[in-house]
Formats: structure tokens, C-alpha cells, sequence
């Protein structure tokens, strides 16, 4: 059931919304219902929200360390007192679960305070610089300086969290920000900006503009950007990193998570992680478990425990409390998804749960015996399917892994320090989860991938490295 009164969300420039453009219209993912209609900014809302950047970076950057921090913090305390609002938003627009969704805001409130701590040590370093016979009687050091305007583009999933994990630390290096989120959840973006404008931001420091492809293009390739940082697919990542020209850019791309469950693993342990994580919010995680990777003196014990837990999930409107398994976020989800799954078993793979879709909703589903050259095996499937496979070595199951274009986490279950050390050494990943699937993540660790990926990290202090420049300063005596 919807809990929005909101007939049109508008874009957010300078400190206002703004109607304009012709419209979409945004679909409940648990119904089909129309939502809201949404104006599809162009050149000339380009044009306004980069002038209104523009003009706020000139206050954004003279604003001290603490304010920058107190402003984050008073967001973040705003925020936890709207906390039911935004996770009700997140629920009807993103269509994931209420407890997920709580879940995203809970972190959120953290992501804003680890941006505030960034605000307050962002620093640079004295450099000796008469370690130079040319340098005798100059001092040098650096300091972090705002790059400017940052282009923001956000993904559906995370509406609220991944788009804080840009704008938070964004803001906390003294930067303005043009905010593109997905088409999917404008409403989310829109309360956040205003949030932060509440909190205390300039005008014009967070502005939101909706739109789709030829938006972000002509929003990415403009010179009053000076960084771009996307959340998304590869595909569209490779495309704004062209149209982007020579701006730095920091793409958090897809991914096929491989987690690992060796004969020393803690099954019990590896069964409840993996059941909850590979199926939470249906699989639409960039770090969803996708491939599980079994040593085969546990593969039976581990298959009959984990369908059992998964087949427990329960399945249904994102809104009800109890529900772990809402619905795909569009139609376009499930057709994918289903020819995939067709084309798995085409090739000799096995059903083992689920499969099949009741409308929206796919309910958890478990393949095995899926050749590798499958495409819900070597491409990000974004859906609540995991794919078993059998490993007769701990380093036959590493060599599996990394049998990607991707990596950005890989989970790791094992009892064996000397296996963990070499997962941390050999696996090909951003971050190797050891004991926990790779789906955790808390907001201030370093966050990224490498491959097909993507290049730079998120998380609090890592992002605001990313979205400020480094700065000598030479002083002669
Ligand atoms: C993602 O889907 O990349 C984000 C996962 C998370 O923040 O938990």
C-alpha cells in the first residue's frame, strides 16, 4: 500500500524546488501503480542547478572545518529524528523491505557522522623539502583543497545511503554537488537535499536534478564539473567516463560476489550469514552473494541447510514489517532475470529453489551445475539467485572467484588462519570478507573495486581523498 501523498517531485536548485520538463512517470515496484510524475530536467535545468554550484562554492569553501563537520552533524541528527519517513519512502519507491530499508537509514545517520569526522581531519602534511640540496631555507606542506563542483550520479538500491556516500563527504571537503539519482527513487534524493538544506547548507550547495541518460551526459561532459562520481552498471560507467572527458571520475560499478565456504568453515555460521545476505532486499546489492563456492566434503551438508534457510525467507510486500524478499524493482528485472535462469538450465543447470516468478516477485532461488560460461554465472545478476558451485581445494575455490571481470568483495568462510591469510593475498577483489558474506560493509571502511568494478573508494575518508586535490605550498625564507 503506498504511503505517499506526493503527486510531482519537482528538482532542487538553489535551495528551492523547481517544476519543468516534460514528465515520467514512477512506478510502485510492489504494485505497478503510478507513484508520482517526475520532470525530466535538460540543458537549460543543467544550466541552473550549475550555476546555483557554482555560486554556493564560493561560501562552501570558505566555511571552516567545524562548521562543515557541525552542519554534517546536525544532518545526521535531523535525519534520525525523520528516520520512519525516510525508511517508509525508501520501502514504497525502491520496493525494499521495511527492515532493510530502516536498516539503510540507520547507516545513513552513521554515514553523516563519519562525514562530519572527515570534515575535522582531512589534513595534509609538513613535506621536508630541504631533503633537497635545492630546497635549503624552503618549507613546504599540503593541504586538501575542495576540487569544486561535484556531478553525483546514484543508483536505485541504496537511495538514501549511496547517494550520502558522494554528497556527505563531498560536502565535508567543501564542495557543492549536482545530484543525479536513479529514475527509480527521485523522492528520496529530493528529501535528502532539502535535509541538508534544513541542516544548515547554502543554497545551491546540494542541488537535485532528475533525469535519465542524455541528463547525466550533458550534466557530466559540462566544464563546471569538476569530478564525477557514479554508482551504476559498467556499462554506463564506461559511457560517463568517456563523456567525462579529462575530469577524474569514480565509478562503483557491478560485480558477481563470490563467497567462499571451505570444509573448515563454521557451516552453521556460513548457512545463516549466506541465507539472510544473498536474498536481502531480492539480491539488488552490488556485493549480493551470487556465486557460493563450495568445498565439496561440505557441499551436501552446506546445499541442504542453506536451501532450507532460504526456502524460510519470507516473501512479500515491502512494507510489512516481517517481510525479508519484496518485489524486483521493475518489470525489465524479471524478464531478464527468467531468460537467464531459462538459459542456465538450458545448459545443463539444476533448479534447486525458486525460479520461477509470481509477478514481481522472484522468491529466493538456488541453481547448481551451471556451466561457468552461464550468464547468471558470469554476469551481475541483481536478483535474489545464488549459483552453488564445488571446489575440491581451498585454492581451486580462489581460483573460481577470481574467475571474473569483476571485484569488488568476496566472503570467506573458514576456521583456518593460515586459508584466510591466503584469501586476503590471492583473491582478486576490493575487500575480502573473512567469516562474514561479502555483503557486509559498515560506511567509514574503504569501499571499492578493481576490474570491471571500477576504480576509486567510497566510505567517509576515502571519498573525501577522492573529491579533494592535493596542494603543495612552498614557503621561502
Ligand atoms: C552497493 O550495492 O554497492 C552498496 C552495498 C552497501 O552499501 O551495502
Amino acid at each position: 500500500m503506498t504511503v505517499l501523498s506526493v503527486t510531482v517531485v519537482p528538482h532542487f536548485i538553489a535551495g528551492r524546488r523547481v517544476e519543468g520538463g516534460p514528465s515520467a512517470r514512477v512506478l510502485e515496484p510492489a504494485t505497478g501503480r503510478a507513484l508520482y510524475d517526475v520532470p525530466q530536467g535538460g540543458a537549460e535545468e543543467v544550466r541552473a542547478a550549475l550555476d546555483a554550484a557554482v555560486k554556493a562554492l564560493t561560501q562552501t569553501r570558505q566555511l571552516p572545518a567545524h562548521r562543515r563537520a557541525d552542519l554534517l552533524r546536525r544532518a545526521s541528527a535531523l535525519l534520525s529524528e525523520r528516520a520512519d519517513e525516510f525508511a517508509r519512502v525508501i520501502a514504497t519507491e525502491a520496493g525494499k523491505p521495511l527492515k532493510a530499508s530502516r536498516m539503510e537509514v540507520a547507516r545513513s545517520v552513521e554515514n553523516l557522522a563519519f562525514a562530519a569526522d572527515a570534515a575535522s581531519t582531512l589534513a595534509g602534511q609538513t613535506v621536508p623539502l630541504d631533503a633537497s640540496k635545492f630546497g635549503e631555507g624552503k618549507f613546504g606542506f599540503t593541504v586538501r583543497a575542495p576540487r569544486g563542483v561535484v556531478a553525483a550520479i546514484s543508483p536505485f538500491n541504496f537511495p538514501l545511503n549511496l547517494a550520502l556516500h558522494k554528497v556527505g563527504p563531498a560536502l565535508a571537503g567543501g564542495n557543492t554537488v549536482v545530484l543525479k539519482p536513479a529514475p527509480q527513487t527521485p523522492l528520496t534524493a529530493l528529501m535528502l537535499a532539502e535535509l541538508l538544506t534544513d541542516a544548515g547548507f547554502p543554497a545551491g550547495a546540494v542541488n537535485v536534478l532528475h533525469g535519465g541518460a542524455e541528463l547525466g551526459g550533458v550534466l557530466v561532459s559540462a566544464p563546471e564539473v569538476a569530478i564525477v562520481s557514479f554508482t551504476g552498471s559498467p556499462g554506463v560507467g564506461e559511457a560517463i567516463k568517456k563523456a567525462s572527458g579529462l575530469k577524474p571520475v569514480v565509478l562503483e560499478l557491478g560485480n558477481n560476489a563470490a563467497n567462499i565456504v571451505d570444509e573448515s568453515a563454521d557451516l552453521d555460521l556460513a548457512v545463516r550469514k549466506l541465507a539472510a545476505s544473498s536474498f536481502a532486499y531480492q539480491g539488488q546489492v552490488c556485493i549480493h552473494p551470487q556465486r557460493l563456492i563450495v568445498h565439496e566434503a561440505v557441499y551436501d551438508a552446506f546445499k541442504e541447510a542453506f536451501v532450507a534457510a532460504s526456502r524460510a525467507l519470507i516473501v512479500g510486500d515491502p512494507l510489512d514489517p516481517a517481510t525479508d524478499v519484496g518485489p524486483l524493482v521493475d518489470e525489465r528485472a524479471g524478464a531478464r532475470l527468467a531468460e537467464w535462469i531459462r538459459e542456465a538450465v538450458d545448459l545443463g543447470g539444476r533448479v534447486v529453489l525458486g525460479g520461477t516468478a509470481n509477478g514481481r516477485y522472484l522468491p529466493p532461488t538456488i541453481l547448481e551445475d551451471v556451466p561457468p560460461h552461464a550468464r547468471i554465472v558470469r554476469e551481475e545478476a541483481f536478483g535474489p539467485v545464488v549459483v552453488l558451485s564445488r571446489a575440491t581445494t581451498f585454492d581451486e575455490a580462489i581460483r573460481q572467484a577470481n574467475d571474473s571481470r569483476y571485484g569488488l568483495q568476496t566472503g570467506v568462510f573458514t576456521r583456518d588462519l593460515a586459508k584466510a591469510l591466503v584469501a586476503a593475498r590471492d583473491v582478486e577483489a576490493g575487500g575480502v570478507i573473512v567469516n562474514d558474506a561479502s555483503t557486509f560493509r559498515v560506511d567509514q571502511m574503504p569501499y571499492g573495486g578493481i576490474k570491471d568494478s571500477g576504480f576509486g573508494r567510497e566510505g567517509a575518508l576515502a571519498s573525501v581523498e577522492e573529491l579533494t586535490y592535493l596542494k603543495i605550498v612552498v614557503l621561502s625564507t
